[in-house]
């Protein structure tokens, strides 16, 4: 009788085994099923230009990244870098309709400079930069 008891037992623990086997499978069937279809990816492992997942970016960054290629040597005429009676005649508008040129684009001064990844916030870093405002 004993020997029998232990024998159900064993008969038993196999079956709960066999039945949490299954139920791993399932779950990770399900996980499988139900996982995002495309992941978004941030950040420098992206390759290209970045774009931030909180603060916006320093006026140092975007301008590196996308200004400095015709902002440098003042490619088209656009206003160099820390050329600050270029700036004094560029911002004597004002900032905000500065900031719009930037944002809409001026003749050959593209939309953004390009970056379209770039906040509003951060091109007017990249002005404020530029200008050394
Ligand atoms: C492909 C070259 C190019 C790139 C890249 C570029 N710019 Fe420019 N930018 C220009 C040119 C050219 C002008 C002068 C346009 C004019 O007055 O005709 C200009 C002018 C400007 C002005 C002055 C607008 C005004 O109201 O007078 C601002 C501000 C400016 N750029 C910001 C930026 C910022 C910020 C970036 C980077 C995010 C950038 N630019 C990238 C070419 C470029």
């Amino acid at each position: 009788m004993k020997q029998l008891n232990v024998l159900i037992l064993a008969v038993a623990a196999l079956f709960m085994a066999q039945a949490n086997a299954d139920l791993d499978a399932q779950a990770a069937k399900i996980q499988e099923r139900i996982k995002p279809v495309g992941e978004v990816c941030v950040g420098a492992d992206c390759g290209g230009v970045t774009v931030a997942a909180g603060e916006p970016r320093t006026g140092e960054e975007v301008f590196n990244t996308a200004c400095t290629a015709c902002h440098t040597a003042g490619i088209l005429g656009a206003p160099k870098k820390g050329d600050k009676a270029a700036w004094d005649d560029r911002l004597a508008k004002g900032m905000d309709a500065t900031l719009a040129n930037a944002l809409n684009g001026l003749n050959a001064m593209p939309p953004k400079g390009n970056c379209a990844t770039c906040s509003d916030d951060e091109i007017l870093n990249a002005i404020k930069f530029m200008s050394g405002r």
